[in-house]
């Protein structure tokens, strides 16, 4: 009998329920005039604890938050930022915002993260500060990435937008370097619809930040004294409250995104040459995004897969295309020659997938896409 398509499966998603509605319905209510701040005073008190430290800034996103971190520590025309080549383009481009130039690093083909040794050899006289990224909830092996910054001065900011939960050596995602950054877009583990955190531990950090967030006012500035021009980058009092909400039920969602990590685990452990997402050493992820890499002997790469999942109504997203090889980098000096020079990366970069992995995902479902995945990788399979 012919089959019809039955099903349509995000590739992400949130877990909302009437614990965010009644908070953000009160603060769309009552945080306004001198309210306005009560949510943001309880999410960022307990978004600090909840990561391990002292300060967190509540921000429209979490570019914004990378753009306030180089900002505040003065980064800027003829300083080099360095960066790993596979994440979301949001972690290089602040470095062009404030005039600066991205280098690439590779990564290490154990974590998909920075890879330690590679950093080590972009470092020049120039380099300003490294942005380690925590690439699809994973880790990178932050003590060894320490070791080669912390002797040289070189601050890091730990881009732990995709990492919510995710923890190392018995810390939190974020609490590593001098700022750790999240992401609250909709396609995050927690979300408020857009929005970003800041947090740190250095409180000449935070106090910049704060005065640059809000176009150059001091920190308490009651008299409307603008010290310098600088930039509008506030959360909504609504945006806050869902943050709070997601928040108090952390643990849940990071659970169930674990969950659905082990259900494809289960389902597609076996399968010859495929890889699931690394586990970040001595730690455990944050599942946010399930990620599948496979090896050569399958002749058919990340678009061709695509393709045909989505035929079985099933969405996913390429694996992240190496910065150095987007139109957008074709003219920095570090794109030149990156391929050689980051071989991990590239190549990785075509033969990955990010599977479905939003919250409402049913054990079913990821039965479901484990199955036409399996069957789509058989077809393909070189014949030795
Ligand atoms: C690694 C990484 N950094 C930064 C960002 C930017 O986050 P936002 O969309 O909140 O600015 C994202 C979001 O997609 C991301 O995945």
């Amino acid at each position: 009998m012919h089959q019809t398509l039955t099903r349509n499966i995000p590739v992400s998603g949130p877990w909302i329920t009437d614990h965010e509605v009644g908070y953000v319905t009160d603060a769309a209510r009552n945080a306004w005039q001198e309210h306005a701040g009560v949510y943001h005073d309880r999410f960022e008190a307990r978004f600090a604890a909840w990561v391990g430290r002292r300060h967190a800034i509540a921000l429209p996103s979490c570019t914004s938050a990378i753009h306030l971190a180089l900002a505040a520590l003065d980064i800027g025309p003829g300083d080099e930022v360095i960066v790993p080549e596979i994440t979301w383009i949001a972690s290089a481009a602040p470095i062009v915002y404030v005039g600066a130039t991205p280098v690439f690093a590779d990564i290490d083909p154990a974590t998909w993260c920075l890879c330690p040794e590679s950093l080590q050899r972009a470092i020049t006289p120039n380099t300003r500060a490294v942005i380690a990224v925590d690439v699809y909830g994973g880790l990178p092996d932050m003590a060894a990435i320490e070791a080669v910054t912390e002797p040289r001065g070189i601050p890091v900011i730990e881009d732990a937008a995709e990492a919510i939960g995710a923890e190392q050596r018995g810390r939190r995602a974020g609490s590593f370097g001098l700022a750790g950054v999240f992401s609250f877009h909709g396609s995050k583990t927690l979300t408020t619809g857009e929005g970003g955190m800041l947090v740190t531990d250095d409180e000449t950090l935070r106090n910049r930040c704060l005065m640059l967030r809000d176009h150059g006012r001091a920190p308490g500035d009651t008299l409307f004294v603008n010290t310098v021009f600088a930039y509008k980058y506030r959360m909504s009092a609504m945006q806050a409250a869902m943050g709070l909400a997601q928040l108090e039920r952390a643990d849940e969602i990071v659970d169930r995104k674990r969950a659905i990590l082990e259900w494809y685990e289960e389902d597609l452990g076996a399968v010859d040459g495929l890889r699931l997402n690394p586990h970040p050493p001595d730690g455990r992820g944050g599942a946010w995004m399930v990620t599948a890499t496979w090896d050569e002997r399958f002749e058919i790469d990340k678009h061709g897969l695509a393709a045909q999942l989505s035929k079985a109504g099933i969405d996913t997203r390429p694996f992240f295309h190496p910065l150095s090889s987007l139109p957008a980098c074709a003219d920095l000096p570090s794109a030149r020659g990156a391929r050689e020079r980051n071989p991990v990366a590239y190549q990785l970069a075509p033969r990955g997938i990010n599977l479905p992995s939003g919250l409402q995902l049913t054990r079913d479902d990821v039965r479901y896409v484990a199955e036409k995945l399996r069957r789509i990788l058989r077809v393909h399979r070189h014949r030795e």
